[in-house]
């Protein structure tokens, strides 16, 4: 009869141990796995990011930039991707700019990995 009481609250403490280590893993994992699959390791700002916009964005939205965005602030880039206006204005999408402005669209790799990494947090 002890036995049984102890294999079962072994039982329960396993489960319960289960359970936490896998809520655990899932915010330790964060970084490394994309919350949405965009086919490509998640981009980050100081790795992908930050080149695609210095290369094509921000001689017109420096400091004081155009359309009311200072591209070289990640502020204002996390502005501008939470509130859509980053990858509208990039995939020419209706109702946006079209941006980089006078200028050819940015390819389709490009356009992927800007909007990977604001589908998966913007780090
Ligand atoms: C040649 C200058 C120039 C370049 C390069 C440029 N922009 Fe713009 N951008 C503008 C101007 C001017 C506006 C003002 C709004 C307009 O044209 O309607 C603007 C507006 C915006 C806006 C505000 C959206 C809106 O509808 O008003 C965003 C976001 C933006 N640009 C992002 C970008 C991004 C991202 C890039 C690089 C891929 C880029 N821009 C490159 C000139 C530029």
């Amino acid at each position: 009869m002890k036995k049984t009481i102890l294999s079962v609250a072994a039982a329960i403490m396993m489960f319960a141990a289960c359970k936490s280590t896998k809520h655990a893993s899932t915010t330790e994992t964060k970084p490394a796995t994309p919350k949405v699959d965009c086919g490509m390791p998640a981009p980050t700002y100081a790795g992908d990011v930050k080149n695609i916009i210095e290369a094509n964005c921000t001689k017109c939205h420096g400091e004081g930039g155009k359309g009311g965005y200072n591209l070289t602030s990640l502020d204002d880039l996390h502005r501008a991707g939470k509130n859509g206006d980053l990858v509208g204005v990039i995939k020419w999408s209706p109702g946006f700019a079209k941006m980089p402005a006078h200028a050819e669209q940015l390819d389709a790799k490009t356009i992927a990995s800007i909007e990977c990494w604001v589908n998966n947090g913007m780090n």
